[in-house]
């Protein structure tokens, strides 16, 4: 079974049929929020909003060891993340999918490894390519099926927020090689990568990041909520098409 983790503008799955949620506990705290179970056209599946029901976690203060422990502990054999980004290249307008392949990890004090404290063998582990490769071929094949954009590819730099950018610091990420930039990749897929858990992205575009285009003087916070309400539509017709695969 899938897990989808929504982020901002994804706290719920109009197209969900909820069977039951779970509160679930872990030796790293609470998780976001209690997991929901249920089916979409009749496959399981199950989801949680990465900022809580009610968004009220910010990024930085998401507790992405719990989220993932009690995932890995229901079973789970993959993760969707659902994410919203700035672009910070071009040709990615506000609205548009894209299957990021790399990230650059900007983030800091934040725990990101199960692998510490009392006890805990030193464990490396191989991270080379962050995101499942299969994972991200089934959501691109979803996409094709539904007629939908995804761009293939691309490299997120994931910031700590929870303010957005100065345009330096976005110039200085575009230099890095980065295309888009949020702040919950990492440790997000990190820790995924430990659990074992299969682990994409599907990152939508709200704005042009700052110093980009119409977000050159300001970024527009009002016109992000509209342009992810629409995004939104073509994701959850994606996950349709994920979980029919
Ligand atoms: N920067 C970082 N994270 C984001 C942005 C941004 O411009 N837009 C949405 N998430």
């Amino acid at each position: 079974m899938l897990a989808i983790i929504g982020g901002s503008g994804l706290s719920g799955l109009a197209n969900l049929e909820v069977t039951h949620r779970q509160v679930v506990r872990t030796p790293y705290g609470e998780p976001s929020g209690p997991l929901t179970f249920g089916r979409i056209g009749g496959k399981p599946i199950a989801f949680l909003a990465r900022h809580g029901y009610g968004h009220t976690i910010p990024p930085h203060e998401v507790n992405y060891c719990a989220n993932l422990w009690a995932l890995k502990e229901q079973k789970v054999s993959g993760v969707v993340s659902i994410a919203s980004v700035g672009a910070i290249r071009r040709e990615f307008g506000p609205g548009s999918l894209v299957l990021p392949d790399q990230i650059i990890d900007y983030t800091w004090g934040r725990r990101s490894t199960f692998f510490e404290g009392p006890g805990a063998k030193v464990t490396h582990i191989d991270f080379t390519e962050p995101f499942s490769a299969s994972l991200r071929a089934r959501i691109l094949a979803a996409a094709r099926t539904g007629g939908e954009a995804v761009a293939d590819g691309g490299v997120y730099a994931a910031t700590q927020g929870p303010r957005l950018e100065t345009a330096a610091e976005i110039n200085r990420l575009e230099r890095d090689g980065a295309c888009l930039v949020g702040m919950t990749a990492m440790p997000e897929a990190a820790l995924a990568r430990e659990l074992g858990l299969e682990y994409a992205t599907l990152a939508v575009v709200a704005n042009h990041a700052a110093g980009r285009g119409d977000s050159a003087h300001s970024i527009s916070l009002d016109k992000i909520e509209v342009v992810l309400e629409n995004a939104m539509r073509k994701v959850r017709r994606i996950i349709e098409n994920l979980v029919a695969q």
